[in-house]
């Protein structure tokens, strides 16, 4: 039996036989308490183990991280802490833990030390939390959406397009590095490398999703992502999940009626489905932040903030509103902000983000309508001829969470954009074929999966969210 449901029956002297991983012992001279858990709950079992049924041998092996199976018989705590206890008959070690040498000790881990033992950091109660939610909003996506009659697309993850034309892509071959075929002009020749040509990991999966949704109508991609982005921030992973619904028919306005009800559906399936791993974390969090300065406390403790979230409708401002905000802003008129804020093409850094979330609105904030000269070729075109139809997502503590836009669907416009931005219309032909063949009114986003994991786990830093992270100089486990 899984631990999580057998915390949720009664005591009355039934047989159970479980299995699972020693988080501490303790004991007397007659008796010996174990807590075990399984992975399946925050919460653990105590295991009840009498002195006189039990060879000291064995107890003596049974130590913190050994795994071990028991059968015996649940009975009703005599204890505080726990309403049902398993009081033991049989215990058999399946794999003891070297008690010396056992890297997790029932003591507190910083975070770095535990990144550094990732192969066993699901044993903690922090990460087992972490990780059943990744679950649950994983499950969550895919039910949002399929009960909204998308259909998911997998798009593929070696490409030769560069979607977001940023260049911060990781290139895929198998040519011989060292003995490099050459053309005559010097240049390496991609037509004898795999697939005949030069390909790349995927930086997103949207320019196929536009494909798929100008066919099925609304459609949604949920994969893995690459970007060799040389950040070393808490907010960027190399090697991060993007969801990306795209949606025929839907202009900016229904694309960001849907990014915000997918939002608050994700953190509201978690809060009905994952109560005592978030109870934790909220209690996890209020802990760490007690050892911060009190102005860099937030102000609401995690639950409350989920909660918030759900109830308060996004605060949304074009760009250029939010650039007039930001200029006449305390910080940037006390030269606070890094970057200070001059006026209209000025790119938002985290800071004005977070100033224009934490500070300014005290809520998650739509930006629309960015400077064409920030954003990428796909974004449709406004009347200005200085704008485009883009949306980006800011979330208390994360800043970006989702960027997203309505498309050009307009064929002369979007290869113009193409034209000055130096996008390679050859490449790209599939993509324009789609402008010219059936093409309408479109629109679509990009949720980072990470950070909407942090916001709801509380966790501060990226890789403390994905199992194995990828970053610059670490492709460790
Ligand atoms: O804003 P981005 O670059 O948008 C796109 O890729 C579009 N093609 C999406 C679309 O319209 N279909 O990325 C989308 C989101 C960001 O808002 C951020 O949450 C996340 O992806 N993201 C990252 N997350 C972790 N590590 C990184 N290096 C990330 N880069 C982007
Ligand atoms: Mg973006």
């Amino acid at each position: 039996m899984k631990i999580k449901e057998i915390l949720q029956s009664k005591g009355s002297e039934q047989k159970i036989h479980v299995k699972g991983w020693v988080r501490t012992r303790r004991g007397s001279k007659h008796v010996t308490f174990i807590s075990l858990n399984d992975g399946s709950s925050i919460n653990s079992i105590q295991v009840v183990a009498e002195s006189n049924n039990f060879d000291e041998a064995l107890v003596k092996q049974i130590t913190t991280g050994s795994c071990i199976s028991v059968s015996g018989k649940l009975v009703a705590s005599k204890g505080s802490g726990q309403t049902v206890e398993i009081l033991a008959n049989s215990i058999k070690i399946l794999g003891n833990a070297e008690a010396e040498n056992y890297p997790l000790q029932p003591k507190k881990h910083s975070l770095e030390f535990l990144r550094e033992n990732a192969h066993l950091r699901f044993r903690t109660n922090t990460f087992s939390a972490v990780f059943r939610l990744r679950h649950a909003l994983t499950f969550a996506v895919h039910k949002f959406f399929n009960d909204k009659g998308f259909f998911n697309l997998h798009t593929p993850i070696i490409t030769g397009a560069d979607a977001e034309g940023a260049g911060e892509i990781f290139q895929v071959t198998n040519l011989d590095l060292e003995n490099l075929p050459k053309k005559v002009d010097g240049k390496i020749d991609f037509s004898e490398d795999f697939f005949g040509s030069k390909t790349n990991l995927t930086v997103s999966g949207q320019l196929e999703a536009e494909l798929g949704a100008l066919g099925l109508g609304q459609v949604y991609t949920f994969g893995p992502t690459f970007r060799a982005e040389n950040s070393n921030t808490s907010r960027h992973l190399s090697e991060f999940w993007m969801i990306e619904p795209e949606v025929a028919f839907a202009d900016l306005n229904e694309n960001m009626d849907l990014a915000e009800e997918f939002l608050k559906y994700c953190i509201q399936y978690c809060i009905e489905n994952n109560a005592e791993d978030l109870q934790f974390l909220d209690g996890r969090m209020e802990e760490e932040e007690s050892k911060l300065k009190k102005e860099e406390r937030s102000e609401m403790g995690l639950l409350e903030r989920l909660q918030f979230v759900i109830e308060n409708n996004f605060e949304r401002l074009t760009y250029r509103e939010a650039i007039d905000v930001l200029r006449n802003s305390k910080p940037n008129k006390k030269k606070k902000f890094q970057y200070p804020i001059n006026g209209f093409g000025d790119d938002l850094q985290s800071e004005h983000e977070r100033y224009l979330v934490e500070k300014k609105y005290k809520k998650p904030v739509i930006i629309t309508d960015y400077p064409k000269g920030i954003k990428a070729f796909y974004m449709r075109m406004n009347e200005d001829n200085e704008t485009v139809r883009a949306m980006d997502i800011l979330f208390p503590t994360i800043g970006e969470i989702i960027g997203g836009s309505q498309r050009e669907e307009r064929l002369d416009k979007l290869q113009a954009r193409m034209e000055e931005l130096n996008v390679c219309q050859k490449e790209l032909w599939w993509y324009l074929e789609t402008r010219k063949f059936g093409t309408c009114t479109h629109s679509g986003f990009g949720l980072g999966f990470e950070r909407l994991i942090m916001f709801v786990t509380g966790m501060k830093n990226i890789r403390d969210v994905i199992p194995f992270p990828r970053t610059p100089q670490n492709a460790e486990f």
